[in-house]
């Protein structure tokens, strides 16, 4: 392909503004009306997805982008249409969901929030954007930057959970992992911050309803990732589904216009979600399609995905004058640009020779083992149960999962699973060579209600299910191969379709007969540890009060059975933390630390009766996590206790490793504003740093806090203050520190 790059182009690659608004000029000057719409029109790619041939409509500069296909040779071949065929020759975007790993495959996105380290995230997505560029693609559909604070909804495991503090800093991580220091950066891909905005709260924790949020909440909670992904330099947003206070986000002027551009001067472009320009119909917002792409347009929207809604009525409003060019030329300039920056009329083409030799790449593995090991949160470890012997001779691997390489990988992959994940039971065995690991997945879980992505990808879902006389046998086995064992590792938790979109739940426990099976086991006498496999909080109640050992293992990906092994036999020290609280019951949802104070506060004999159907308190809080060592945080330590109205203050606290292994600790800042002209939450995340100590060693932390962590949108206000106000402060290893100490911002 080589002959036919930069063809097209005659100019060379540009990088100042003023160049790239001059090149833009240029190109968009000898465009007709049909072209400029075509930019902002991205047409599918799939095998499965009905309408017009993706070559038909490149040919006549009918696409600016195609989206849901993976394949390099197609890629150049649709590309020299573009370049070669089309009017203008503008090439093309394409696009892919690669969310946690193109063919490495990393944890998923919550697990790696748990790492508390933004620098796995940022690695984890610069080895995916380096291997899906080798493979000719262009653009990714992440970072998912939701916060989400209801364990019920499946969308929860794509983004980094409840809290804006960690969120913000793993957006941000993401964005420069995938795009690298700015857009246009070889290798890279241009990313895109979604789901603008508030999808993560949907009534009920159901994807895709309708979400209320008032403007305090959305600036405090639900914006900052999305504004720390524009600082990062995002080159696009993707608007979200559902409705917003009453307005579609994707019909929504407030968040597209107002807030992204006017007050973030975000200059990047926004893509729809899937086909949400026409459901602006089917939301009761738009009369017809023509409304739908008026209003969607209007309201700051770009480009319209896998819909011709544009592209069949940009053309009339504007030719009718009821949309002005000059609004359809500042979306189509928007894309021009981004496709300028990232020198794509100086490289259209995939390179084919090198795909094979990146992927085969042993470090990648090595990031994504590493990444894992990281994102491991130990929730329980009684009488030290954990790291296990490497001289254990008779180990029984237990459990639906711990041999599924789809729940390993986890939800979200990029045209269906690959072979070459290391499950559990292998990266056991793998470990413990010369001992007797035997194996027994007990009855297998099934969504009970399918999801449309089993249609379109193989999964677990596509095997016949099995009958309850299958069942009961496959229960008999698991508890036989269990009894004849030294020790019992339990893989349990959530096939990978069971988390993700369109996978929501109205229950938090195990799914199927698991909780049954791990009473069973646990009552052979044998110590048990049990691995959890899970894109969400899960309620495992009896195993918090039953089972010695527990890992949150999450999603790990195509490494996470070596990570599990590293783990469990000590060569790794676990150090994430839990960032989603996780409630007892399904009922609590939402639950998350950072709520306000209310008129029964904790110890309040009012506070007990919140439920009378047991505690309310978390199963584990936010920031949780145990090591296989132990830390002890002293000499809290605020520099000034009175600072004036927009400086800052450090505070400062030690840590120390009071154990005999080397490890980390994640130490984390919590603030609390006592009154002012709202109340304000009980606590809020401000701060944090992963540390690794030695034992016995101590090391100071040190957090600045000044007016952008001090201050917050207010209702009464109407805007972003900072009050003259007393705090508290804590740091501490969870959400739930108690060391404290106070100071006063004054006038
Ligand atoms: C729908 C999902 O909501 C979105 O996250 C994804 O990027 C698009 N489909 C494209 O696959």
């Amino acid at each position: 392909m080589a002959d036919v790059v930069g063809k097209n182009s005659g100019v060379t690659a540009v990088s100042s503004e003023a160049q790239v608004t001059g090149r833009v000029e240029t190109i968009l000057a000898g465009m007709s009306l049909a072209e400029k719409i075509g930019q902002l029109t991205q047409i599918s790619g799939a095998p499965f997805f009905p309408g017009p041939k993706p070559e038909e409509v490149i040919r006549k500069g009918g696409a600016g982008s195609v989206l849901w296909l993976n394949d390099t040779q197609k890629f150049n071949a649709l590309q020299k249409i573009a370049v070669e065929e089309s009017p203008s020759k503008i090439p093309l975007l394409f696009a892919l969901d690669v969310i946690h790993g193109y063919r490495t495959i990393f944890p998923v996105p919550l697990a790696m929030a748990s790492s508390w380290d933004p620098s796995v995230a940022e690695r984890a997505q610069s080895v995916a954007a380096r291997e899906a560029s080798a493979a000719g693609l262009h653009w990714t559909f992440g970072p998912m930057v939701d916060i989400a604070r209801d364990a019920r909804w499946g969308r929860i495991v794509e983004g980094a959970g409840e809290d804006p503090c960690l969120g913000a800093a793993m957006a941000a991580a993401q964005v420069r992992g995938f795009q690298g220091p700015s857009v246009g950066t070889p290798d890279h891909l241009l990313a895109c911050a979604k789901h603008f905005a508030g999808y993560g709260a949907a009534d009920g924790g159901r994807d895709y309803d309708p979400v209320y949020l008032p403007e305090s909440r959305l600036r405090n909670v639900y914006f900052p990732p999305f504004q720390a992904a524009v600082k990062a330099g995002v080159g696009t947003f993707m608007s979200a589904y559902m409705d917003l206070n009453d307005v579609p986000a994707s019909g929504n002027r407030f968040l597209l216009h107002d807030v992204l551009r006017g007050e973030w001067g975000f200059k990047g472009f926004v893509v729809s979600d899937a086909f949400a320009v026409g459901n602006l119909i089917t939301e009761g917002f738009a009369r017809d399609c023509r409304d739908a792409a008026l209003r969607a347009l209007s309201a700051g929207l770009d480009m319209d995905m896998a819909s011709d809604t544009y592209s069949q009525y940009l053309a009339g409003l504007v030719e009718d004058g009821t949309l002005k060019l000059a609004d359809v030329e500042a979306a189509t300039r928007r894309i021009l640009a981004i496709k300028v920056r990232m020198g794509l009329f100086e490289q259209p083409y995939a390179d084919e020779t090198k795909l094979a030799q990146l992927l085969a790449l042993p470090e990648h593995r090595n990031e994504a083992c590493l990444a894992a090991q990281r994102s491991m949160v130990l929730l329980r470890n009684e009488g030290r149960l954990l790291p296990l012997s490497k001289s254990l001779k008779n180990l029984a691997v237990i459990g639906p999962l711990a041999d599924s390489k789809e729940a390993t990988e986890g939800s979200w992959m990029v045209f269906g699973h690959t072979p070459a994940a290391v499950t559990v039971l292998e990266g056991l065995r793998a470990r413990l060579a010369g001992a007797n690991v035997t194996y027994a997945p007990g009855p297998e879980i099934w969504r009970d209600i399918a999801s449309f992505f089993d249609d379109m990808m193989p999964g677990a879902n596509q095997k016949p299910k099995q009958t309850a006389e299958e069942a009961e046998a496959a229960f008999q086995t698991a508890v036989d191969t269990a009894r004849n064992a030294d020790l019992v590792v339990m893989v349990l938790g959530e096939q990978a379709n069971m988390a993700g979109e369109a996978a929501s739940r109205a229950s938090l426990d195990l799914p199927g007969r698991q909780e049954q099976l791990l009473k069973a086991v646990v009552a052979l006498g044998k110590p048990v540890v049990l691995v959890l496999l899970n894109g969400r909080p899960l309620s495992i109640n009896w195993a918090s009060e039953n089972v010695p050992a527990i890992l949150e293992a999450w999603e790990p990906g195509s490494e996470g059975g070596n990570a599990v092994a590293d783990i469990l036999f000590g060569d790794a020290n676990p150090g994430g933390k839990l960032p989603v609280t996780f409630p007892r019951k399904a009922g609590h949802a939402p639950l998350y630390y950072a709520r306000d104070m209310t008129h029964s506060p904790e110890g309040d004999p009012m506070y007990r009766s919140r439920y009378w159907d047991g505690p309310m308190t978390p199963l584990y809080p936010f920031g949780f996590g145990l090591s296989y060592t132990t830390f002890l945080i002293t000499n809290l330590t605020v520099a000034t206790p009175k600072v004036k109205l927009g400086n800052s203050v450090t505070v400062t606290a030690e840590v120390t490793n009071t154990g005999t292994l080397a490890g980390d600790e994640v130490v984390q800042l919590y603030i609390h504003q006592k009154a002012g002209s709202d109340s304000r939450p009980l606590r809020e995340l401000k701060g944090f740093e992963r540390l690794t100590l030695q034992p016995g060693e101590t090391k100071k932390v040190s957090f600045m806090l000044g007016p952008a962590e001090l201050g917050y949108w207010s209702t009464n206000a109407g805007k972003w203050i900072q009050e003259a106000a007393d705090f508290d402060v804590w740091i501490g290893a969870d959400s739930t520190a108690t060391l404290c100490a106070e100071f006063a911002v004054v006038a």
